[in-house]
């Protein structure tokens, strides 16, 4: 195998390995082979006629080099930059710098970390987790990048808000300038409109791009290009990727092999919750940006001829080994409603001996003279096995080492595994009406012009509360 091969390996996910009830059988897959070639000829006409804005980013090569001054500029000038972003302008930034880069990262000193600047996510509003990071934080020495694809989520607006003020206090106007990078839509938005007054470097997200499908445009690249990734990389990765996934056949395109056996584990067998588990910490990340791709692309009420049809599996995510102690005891043995996708590497960064025991004892012996590496890959080996002889379906996807490349090809993959699951389900991958009622309740919460009718209606359904109980403490 390649030094940038990718396996994925579904013998757990079939009836032959795991018995009829739970396994899809080699009928279900040729039966459906039509249907999955279908849904690969819609994704593209799709990606070649130019509808699908994300599968032109791996190709934007201008991007690189725009993105690559900005982020040099900045990591010479600063010691932290810090992302303002919530859900896909964020999930991809976070999913990026824990695979990419040390696990410790921010606790180096510069030196040791390419002599770049620390990097902060801050994707939540929660003040005691806003108030501590900004306890880290010199402003002088600070470069923020503020992401909405809206322009104005309000969670995002108001950190950029809380930001600006602080680095106003303590640069002044002129000197922020060279600090502050707003990334947004190309054309309109509140964001849009506060840079250019103010004279912020604007980086836009293409129109056609969602925020859960941005990570390969300015919205993950910056923050990756910043802590030194090699974001060129990347995109070569998701290029890589980008041929193969518009195979028509499963056996020679791996996205539309996950979307199969994920479509039919769901809509056959009846599998309604999709574990994603690595084991590898550097890949958790992943899982995390996968879940809100997976839940805001699929969970639908209606398909694409307006029948309601309430569909989506959940994703979640757990870690190997660790979960082995906290989840596993119920995918074994609890209702068998899910799929587990492990995804491991083949060689790992980092080669970690377990030296002998002290004195000989029979529990110790077996792991001396072994490596970790050793007894992770065991361990996620013993986990698939034992979860297929209890009839439980999962898979392993493979790459033989986490670099820029691999993780550009996975994060590809897994972006065409689910527009091709979408297709597979008859459903938008690419709206989030869900999403957006959410914000706007919040909005007429806070008091935004245009949003009187909805406050009224909030306001009395508050005050008809009556099943509740307080109890004081
Ligand atoms: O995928 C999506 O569209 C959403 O999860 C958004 O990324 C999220 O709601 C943040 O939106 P915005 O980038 O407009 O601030």
């Amino acid at each position: 195998m390649g030094a940038n091969s990718l396996v994925i390996d579904y013998t757990h996910m079939m009836a032959d390995a795991i018995g009829a009830e739970n396994g899809i059988s080699a009928e279900d897959l040729k039966d459906s082979a039509d249907r999955a070639c279908a849904a690969a000829s819609s994704v593209r006409a799709a990606a070649e006629g130019g509808h699908m804005g994300f599968c032109k980013l791996p190709f934007d090569r201008s991007l690189v080099r725009e993105v690559g001054s900005i982020a040099d500029r900045l990591a010479a000038g600063v010691d932290n930059f810090v992302v303002l972003g919530i859900g896909g302008s964020a999930l991809g930034n976070s999913a990026l710098h824990a695979a990419l880069n040390h696990p410790y990262y921010n606790l180096l000193p510069r030196d040791r970390r390419g002599d770049r600047p620390r990097i902060f996510v801050l994707d939540n509003v929660d003040p005691e987790f806003v108030a501590g990071t900004m306890d880290l934080l010199d402003l002088e020495r600070t470069a923020i990048n503020v992401i909405t694809k809206s322009g104005s989520t309000a969670e995002t607006m108001a950190q950029c808000l809380l930001f600006l003020g602080a680095m106003e206090k303590r640069l002044g106007k002129k000197k922020m300038r060279e600090r502050v990078i707003a990334t947004t839509d190309p054309h309109q938005g509140a964001l849009r409109s506060l840079a250019l007054r103010e004279g912020y470097p604007l980086l836009t997200v293409p129109e056609d791009v969602g925020g859960r499908f941005s990570v390969l445009s300015a919205v993950g690249l910056l923050s990756a290009a910043v802590s030194g990734v090699d974001i060129g990389e990347l995109l070569e990765g998701a290029r890589l990727m980008h041929e193969i996934s518009l195979e028509p056949g499963i056996s020679s395109n791996p996205a539309l092999a996950l979307a199969l056996l994920y479509y039919l584990a769901y809509t056959r067998k009846g599998k309604a919750i999709a574990v994603m588990m690595p084991y590898c910490n550097a890949l958790l990340g992943i899982a995390d940006w996968f879940r809100q791709l997976w839940a805001e692309s699929l969970g639908k009420r209606v398909d694409r001829a307006g029948r309601v049809v309430n569909v989506g599996q959940t994703p979640v995510k757990a870690l190997g080994a660790t979960d082995q102690h906290s989840q596993i005891q119920l995918y074994m043995e609890g209702p068998c409603d899910k799929i587990v996708t492990f995804v491991g590497v083949r060689e790992y960064r980092r080669e970690v001996p377990i030296p002998r025991a002290p004195a000989s004892d029979d529990a110790l012996d077996y792991l001396s003279g072994q490596t970790m590496n050793a007894l992770i890959r065991a361990e996620q080996k013993a986990t698939a096995l034992a979860l297929a002889r209890n009839g439980r379906p999962n898979m392993s996807i493979e790459i033989s080492r986490v670099t820029p490349r691999s993780v550009g090809m996975l994060l590809y993959m897994f972006e065409m595994h689910t527009a091709l699951t979408a297709e597979l389900l008859g459903i938008d991958a690419f709206d989030q009406p869900g999403v957006e009622q959410g914000k706007k309740l919040t909005y007429a919460m806070m008091g935004r012009s245009g949003y009187d009718e909805m406050r009224k209606e909030i306001e009395l359904m508050e005050r008809d509360r009556s099943t509740r109980y307080v109890i004081e403490l």
